[in-house]
Formats: C-alpha cells, sequence, structure tokens
C-alpha cells in the first residue's frame, strides 16, 4: 500500500490503533473519522482474534461499516502485534504519528486458565509494539487500560491516587497493571514519551446508528451483552450473581460507560499530545461517577427494550467486587472530558445494536 501525500508532499500523518477491529477500538476509529477536522490517516492493526472478516474480504465487517458511513478509508493490517518485521512494515509505510493501543486478550476467566497466553499477547505483544515505537521515534501513546488494576477499593469513588495492584484476582487483571508499570519506567527512561493510559470502567452501548456494536465469541461473560442476548432471544435467562452485596439493593454496583463517550475520550487524550510541555504517564479515569446495580440496569434495558427479562439470582461470582464507581475529575482537568450519556442512552444504543444484528456482525 502507497503511503499518501498531501499537498506539499509530505507524508499525510497517521493515527496507529491496534485492535482496532474490536469493540472499543472500532468506535474509536469511527469517533476519529466522524471529526470534520480530522485529517491524518487512521491505520488498524488487528489479529482477528475477537472481530469478524467475512470470507473473501479485505476488511474486518466494522471497519468496512465505518468506511461506509463516513465515506473515509481506512488502513488494515491483519497482523499480530507480536509481529516486530509486521508492525515495522506499517510504520515504514505511513507517517505514524501516535499510536493508540487497544490489542489485547481480555475475557477475565479465560485469564485464570490460559495465563500464559494472555501474558503473552498482552505484556510480550505490548512490549514488541513499545520496541517498535522507539525504533521508529514515535513515542505518543494512549493506552487501553482498566479500572481493574485498582484491585478491591480501599474508598470510592476511586481515583487515580488509589493504589494499582494490589489483590488482583486475575491475570488479565495484572497484564493491565504490569503494562502501566512497563509504560512507567519507559517514561522515566526518555522524556520523549507522552502515554496516556485510560482507565476504562465497564464500557456498555453501541454506536447510535445500530450499525456497529459489540459481538461477544460464544456466551458473554460481561452484563450487558449477556441482557441484550436474553432481550433478543438468543439466551433464556439472566442470572444474577449475588444479592447479598451491601449495595442499594443487594447486587453488584458498577460505572457504566457509554463506549461513544469512550472513545470520544481517546480522541481528547489524542489532542492534549498537541499541548505544549505534555510529556511522562498519566492515568487518566474514564468513567460516569454514577454507579448502577445489576437490577437497575435490568429494569433500564426492559424499558429501552419494551421486553420483559427473566432472571433468577443465583450465589456471587469469584472475584467480584459489590461496588466500583468512578472519580472522573481528573479526565474533565486534563482532557476536557465528561460522559455525555446516560443509562437510558446506553441501554437504548444497546437494543437498537443488538435487535438488528442478533447475530453480531455474522448475520442470520
Ligand atoms: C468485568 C471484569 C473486568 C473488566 C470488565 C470489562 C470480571 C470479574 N471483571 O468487570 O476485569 O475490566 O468486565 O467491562 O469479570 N453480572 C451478573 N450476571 C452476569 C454477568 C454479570 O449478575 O451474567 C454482574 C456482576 O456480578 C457484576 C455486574 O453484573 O456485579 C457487572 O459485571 P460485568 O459486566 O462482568 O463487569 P465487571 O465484573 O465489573
Amino acid at each position: 500500500m502507497k503511503p499518501n501525500h498531501n499537498e506539499n508532499d509530505t507524508m499525510t500523518s497517521a493515527i496507529l490503533v491496534t485492535g482496532g477491529a474490536g469493540y472499543a477500538g472500532s468506535h474509536t476509529v469511527a469517533a476519529l473519522l466522524e471529526r470534520p477536522d480530522t485529517d491524518v490517516d487512521i491505520v488498524v492493526v488487528d489479529n482477528l482474534s475477537n472481530a469478524y472478516r467475512p470470507e473473501g474480504q479485505k476488511k474486518p465487517e466494522p471497519l468496512r461499516i465505518i468506511e461506509e458511513m463516513t465515506e473515509k478509508t481506512i488502513h488494515f493490517y491483519d497482523i499480530d502485534i507480536r509481529d516486530a518485521a509486521g508492525l515495522c512494515r506499517i510504520f515504514e509505510n505511513h507517517n505514524i504519528d501516535c499510536v493508540i493501543h487497544f490489542a489485547a486478550l481480555k475475557a477475565v476467566a479465560e485469564s485464570v486458565e490460559k495465563p500464559l497466553e494472555y501474558y503473552q499477547a498482552n505484556i510480550t505483544g505490548t512490549c514488541t509494539l513499545f520496541e517498535v515505537m522507539r525504533k521508529y521515534g514515535v513515542h505518543k501513546l494512549v493506552y487501553s487500560s482498566s479500572c481493574t488494576v485498582y484491585g478491591e477499593p480501599e474508598r470510592l469513588p476511586l481515583d487515580e491516587g488509589h493504589p494499582t495492584g494490589a489483590g488482583l484476582t486475575s491475570p488479565y487483571g495484572r497484564s493491565k497493571y504490569f503494562c502501566e508499570e512497563i509504560m512507567k519506567d519507559l517514561c522515566r527512561s526518555d522524556p520523549k514519551w507522552m502515554v496516556i493510559s485510560l482507565r476504562y470502567f465497564n464500557p456498555v452501548g453501541a454506536h447510535p446508528s445500530g450499525k456497529i456494536g459489540e459481538d461477544p465469541n460464544g456466551i458473554p461473560n460481561n452484563l450487558m451483552p449477556y441482557i441484550s442476548q436474553v432481550a433478543v432471544g438468543r439466551l433464556k435467562e439472566l442470572v444474577v450473581f449475588g444479592a447479598d452485596y451491601p449495595t442499594v439493593d443487594g447486587t453488584g454496583v458498577r460505572d457504566y460507560i457509554h463506549v461513544v463517550d469512550l472513545a470520544e475520550g481517546h480522541v481528547k487524550a489524542v489532542k492534549l499530545f498537541k499541548q505544549k510541555g505534555f510529556s511522562g504517564f498519566h492515568a487518566v479515569n474514564l468513567g460516569t461517577g454514577t454507579g448502577y446495580s445489576v437490577l437497575q440496569l435490568l429494569s433500564a434495558f426492559e424499558k429501552a427494550s419494551g421486553r420483559k427479562i427473566p432472571h433468577r439470582v443465583a450465589g456471587r461470582r469469584a472475584g467480584d467486587i459489590a461496588a466500583n464507581v468512578a472519580d472522573p475529575a481528573l479526565a474533565q482537568r486534563l482532557l476536557g472530558w465528561r460522559a455525555a450519556r446516560g443509562l437510558a442512552d446506553m441501554c437504548a444504543d444497546t437494543w437498537r445494536w443488538q435487535r438488528t444484528h442478533p447475530n453480531g456482525y455474522r448475520g442470520e
């Protein structure tokens, strides 16, 4: 693929999005391309381990749809981030200015069974990417982190000063924590690095067009996709994991954040790199600051979908905490970002996607 050239015959600058065909990645690609002021190329690298590309099609389905929606081109490479030579080719072909790094494995329970696979993909992959970035003099990085790095909360809401790394219950969680520590070391080693580690709370929802959304492999582990698959008739009933937590109604409380708000947080982070004097490692929560219980989410979803969602209460799920809520003040201060979409939007947009795509991107 030939690099693009602008009027001055310099190569158009590009943002590399690893894992850009996945759930958070694809919504971020859409957010970047939907901005009228975007004058950068978007380059996606994804090994398709959790994304769908129909046979004979060049690009994964969510990227094809985003190209259609925005009438813009996305450069796509079917490459694993552990493939250093493959990554180097991308940096040779495009004028990469910064990287948004989503590519990772993320199923918590699976990570307990397959720790080496998780550390390989999430840590070796991340280090390989950083080595290639350094080789090509690219030091701007937005990292897809998780509130899981805080472990069991000592206080709520969780601010970025809360300790991280203690009491983590899965290799997935530890891989996110280790990557943050690696990025801190990188920033200490060379002041050229600019790293924004976005600690996501619970991303849910879908693009308001209903054309892209979350498409989990197999039976979903997370609450919102599970509820929406029950609503659409793919699954029989929701099992509520524990109703004896010290919360408003005994069920677990989480800070759900609309994936489009999350995506916009990444766009704001990329803009921050332009700020004079910006450097070093910055961890920033992306959450709303409001928590909802399992039953509150269920009831909001019933309202949005107009369907009754069968459910029953069972015991707690191992590793779960009672409540988790972000302090989103730093995101507002540093990025000028705050979540704009509430629970009703999250449910309505999830439902629009689910009802029009009962089997995700794979169609009927
Ligand atoms: C999970 C991960 C977390 C990850 C996040 C991504 C675990 C233990 N944690 O967080 O590391 O960053 O997803 O979004 O997997 N629930 C039910 N029934 C279900 C599913 C969930 O009652 O079928 C409850 C859970 O007990 C919890 C709430 O719903 O109280 C949210 O669960 P989930 O969507 O899995 O997110 P987290 O556990 O917060």
